[in-house]
């Protein structure tokens, strides 16, 4: 089961070389998403992970995280945050820089987005050095969800991102 997930994921990635910057391969998942099927059974997969019951809310990472948790979130009927690059939000924010792979960004969630204790499912396409998700998991905690789990459809696991987020739920479809 959860290998045929990976195979669904690992035949709709396509590599592309120094993208957004020399050296750099991006992992391109819009054949994935594009693709109902394989897009259906993703979601479903990871749903199926965490269970129906097992989150309250679900948090995505801009830009392509948004496009999962709002999948994942309507499948069990939750709601969905967003977690959004510098400058998005209109209210009060919190907000943390972080080192992409390629240069330094910040991320912000709004002050209240969640209701303390909230069990909040975090969801990103893909897992690089960790410095997204690090960030991101210390937002929602800051603005007092309680974080059950961090899943990705595609992990680098070269990049070891994971020794980042030690001691923290990670799950990843596809790790390569
Ligand atoms: C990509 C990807 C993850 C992040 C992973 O997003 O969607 O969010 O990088 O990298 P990391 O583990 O090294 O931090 P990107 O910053 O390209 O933003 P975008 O989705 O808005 O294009």
């Amino acid at each position: 089961e959860s290998e045929a997930l990976a195979a669904l994921i690992a035949k709709r990635v396509l590599d592309v070389s120094d993208f957004p910057q020399a050296g750099v391969v991006f992992k391109d998942l819009s054949p994935l998403f594009a693709d109902g099927s394989a897009f259906r059974t993703v979601i479903d997969g990871i749903v199926d992970h965490y269970g129906r019951d097992g989150f309250d809310v679900v948090a995505g990472i801009e830009a392509r995280g948004f496009v999962i948790a709002a999948a994942v979130a309507y499948a069990v009927g939750v709601g969905v945050v967003p977690v959004r690059k510098a400058g998005k939000l209109p209210r009060q924010v919190v907000s943390a820089s972080y080192e992409l792979e390629y240069g330094q960004a910040v991320l912000e969630v709004h002050a209240d987005a969640f209701v303390a204790g909230q069990r909040v499912l975090v969801v990103d396409d893909v897992l690089a050095t960790g410095g997204t998700a690090e960030a991101t998991l210390g937002l929602v905690e800051r603005a007092g969800g309680d974080v059950i789990g961090f899943t990705v459809l595609l992990e680098l696991a070269f990049l070891e991102g994971r020794k980042r987020l030690a001691g923290r739920p990670v799950h990843a479809l596809l790790a390569v």
